[in-house]
């Protein structure tokens, strides 16, 4: 097996591209990936303030390290999610990563922080663990951005996590969730720039690409996710990938290029009719924190609450970023442009 850029032997196939790479090429090659996915979408420029959401993972290290080499200054966020014998050994890699190359990594713990952990949370919210873990990586995650004043969160997601929503959301034809499903979602008020680098790279791709770089990183998968339907709908698509290459990310790509627009065009005129809900009317802040939300108090406090857990940290310091957005407010006046950015309707997006 020679690389097909320099004849050395390669290391690596890549089949959806009917390529084989020698270890320097194919670290190229996710370079090159991930520039062309940051191009296409407008996703960065160089001078942006990036915060990269790190879960200790093979995804999340690969595009620290991949945005770090490009250049851009990226700091790290870990969010300890209490999870025994998983959430210790993943902030140890996410740790482990950031002072093996001097990198700033923020922390948040939700059982010291916050008073609650996600297998706890969850029971007594009644919820899924993933849910009420989306729930709060997603209220953290914004929250830090916006204080940190970064211009942009940056998450680890890759070609088959976008995939596999994608085909949960088509196999259900959930054209709302269809719309909104972008690589890139823009800031507005209470919610920063957000944006994944990596839908050009398959697991496979960022797996090589940490044991090439030799970055150490949480193997395992979470406990809590096991049965979860987007573990499923990965398998049904690496089957399918396995008898024709290639197909996962044609699937993907021809979404973005040729089906997102129109449903994202459906979904802005239902909406503008008023077919739609919660109207912007409906949105307002939480009286705790101050994220955007569609009752007194937004889902995380909501969740917190059940969770018998209490802010210590400064809830309430997200308002500083309303303020700075105040001015932005005005722009946002449609019902469709409120909608796309409800934390909510990213829960059910998968995002
Ligand atoms: P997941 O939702 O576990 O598939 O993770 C998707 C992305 O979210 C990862 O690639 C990371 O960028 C980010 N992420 C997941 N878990 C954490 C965590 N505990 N702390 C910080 N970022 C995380
Ligand atoms: Fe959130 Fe597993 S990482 S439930
Ligand atoms: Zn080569
Ligand atoms: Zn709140």
């Amino acid at each position: 097996m020679k690389c097909v850029v320099c004849r050395e032997s390669a290391v690596i196939d890549v089949r959806r591209a009917n390529s084989n790479f020698c270890s320097d090429h194919f670290l190229r090659f996710c370079q090159e990936q991930m520039s062309r996915a940051i191009r296409e979408f407008d996703m960065l420029s160089p001078t942006d303030r990036v915060l990269v959401a790190v879960s200790g993972g093979k995804d999340s290290l690969a595009v620290w390290d991949l945005l770090q080499r490009s250049g851009y200054e990226a700091d790290g966020l870990y969010v300890g999610l209490g999870i025994d014998g998983y959430s210790d050994t993943s902030g140890v890699y996410a740790r482990a990563f950031a002072e093996s190359r001097g990198l700033k990594l923020i922390e948040i713990d939700l059982p010291t922080d916050y008073g609650y952990d996600i297998p706890t949370g969850a029971r007594a919210a009644r919820r899924a663990p993933c849910s009420a873990c989306g729930t709060s990586k997603r209220h953290l995650f914004d929250k830090a951005a916006l204080e940190g004043s970064y211009d942009v969160l940056v998450t680890g997601h890759n070609l088959d996590d976008e995939a596999a929503v994608l085909f949960g959301n088509v196999l259900r034809w959930q054209t709302e969730y269809l719309a909104r499903q972008m690589p890139v979602l823009q800031a507005r008020v209470g919610f920063p720039k957000k944006v994944k680098p990596l839908i050009r790279l398959s697991e496979r791709d960022t797996a090589a690409y940490c044991i090439l770089q030799s970055i150490d990183y949480m193997v395992e998968e979470c406990p809590m996710s096991a049965g979860n339907k987007h573990l499923g709908y990965k398998e049904a698509l690496n089957s399918i990938e396995l008898a024709s290459p290639g197909t996962k990310s044609d699937f993907y790509s021809g979404f973005l290029r040729k089906a997102s627009a129109l449903f994202r065009a459906e979904y802005l005129e239902k909406s503008a009719a008023g077919r739609d809900s919660p109207s912007v009317e409906d949105l307002t802040y939480c009286e705790r924190c101050s994220a955007p939300s569609t009752a007194s108090l937004c889902a995380f406090c909501r969740l917190v609450d059940k969770a018998g857990g209490s802010a210590r940290v400064g809830e309430g310091r997200i308002a500083s970023g309303l303020e700075d957005n105040a001015a932005q407010s005005v722009r946002i006046t449609t019902r469709a442009e409120r909608l796309a950015s409800s934390t909510t309707r990213e829960v059910e997006a998968g995002q």
